[in-house]
């Protein structure tokens, strides 16, 4: 699936659509997105194609003094998904704004929160991110490589109001989620080994034993504890720098970017049913 080294200037054909241009855009003057002082996150707009082929519109935000990268798009069906990577505490968190069924008596949305352990490589740093800029803002995207469906089993809670020991960003983000933030055993044993504070994680209580525990599908009780499910994708992301070779140039340069796409799927303690309503048979 490796496409073939580009030489000498990127063209535009096929998937190299994005440039990562140099000083020169800004002392050309700023294109959309470009905040208007120095130290403003910078934003990329992009359209892209959803798993189901429906398009919808995907904004990608790089803060490089924070060294973060925050990702967010809007299903056909409401739910805002976003994606925050923190490259400085080596932490990502998913939320998820999902859009309540009021004539089912549900509330207005629903927000969940998944932490975890973000490693080097996962996505390009945020340095690279806040000089992506696109020649043609109306093209539809899809992902040059699909990445393997990853399955995480969430079974620490993280404290909201501790929260910012572990990410300043957790405070933005999980506003509406708490009580409803999860992590997992093996990213918490990495943060503790970092320095952060233990005080941030609580186990859930071991009377729930996740693994005892029934699915929320399987079960009609809408007032007892059980295993949810949530899948969200991120349907478009630059995962990798491309590297160009000039005879001009003594080194490898920085020319564009590799675009990927990836599923994940949370399983988490929910202590009613009642908070899990969407995963239900229809
Ligand atoms: C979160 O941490 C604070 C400070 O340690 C504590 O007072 C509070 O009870 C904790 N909340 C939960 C839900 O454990
Ligand atoms: C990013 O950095 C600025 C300046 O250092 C700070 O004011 C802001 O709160 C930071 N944002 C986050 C989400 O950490």
């Amino acid at each position: 699936m490796r496409l073939p080294g580009c030489h000498g200037v990127p063209t535009a054909s096929g998937a190299l659509l994005l440039l990562l241009l140099p000083l020169l855009v800004q002392l050309l003057g700023a294109p959309r997105g470009v905040g208007a002082g120095a130290g403003a996150p910078a934003e990329l707009r992009v359209r892209v194609r959803l798993l189901d082929g429906q398009v919808t519109e995907e904004s990608l935000q790089a803060d490089s003094d924070n060294d973060s990268i925050s990702l967010e798009l809007r299903k056909p069906d409401g739910t805002l998904v976003s994606f925050t990577a923190d490259f400085k505490k080596y932490v990502k968190i998913f939320r998820a704004l999902i859009l309540g069924e009021l004539e089912k008596g549900q509330s207005q949305f629903q927000a969940l929160c998944f932490v975890t352990r973000l490693h080097h490589n996962e996505i390009i740093p945020s340095e690279a991110m806040a000089k992506l800029r696109q020649k043609n803002p109306r093209a539809v995207r899809q992902a040059e490589e699909v990445r393997g469906l990853e399955h995480l089993h969430m079974d620490i809670a993280v404290n909201f109001s501790q929260g910012g020991l572990l990410s300043p960003h957790l405070r933005n983000v999980c506003a509406e989620a708490v009580g409803a933030i999860y992590t997992r055993q093996e990213d918490v044993r990495f943060w503790l080994e970092q320095g952060v504070d233990g005080s941030v994680f609580k186990t859930l209580p071991k009377d729930t034993e996740q693994s005892l525990l029934p699915h929320c599908r399987l079960m009609a009780d809408r007032g007892k504890p059980c295993v949810c499910h949530y899948g969200l994708s991120l349907a478009w992301y630059p995962c990798m720098l491309k590297y160009c070779h000039s005879r001009d140039r003594p080194a490898p340069y920085k020319c564009g970017i590799r675009s990927c796409q990836k599923s994940y799927s949370f399983n988490f303690y929910v202590p009613q049913k009642q908070l899990c309503l969407w995963d239900e048979d229809p």
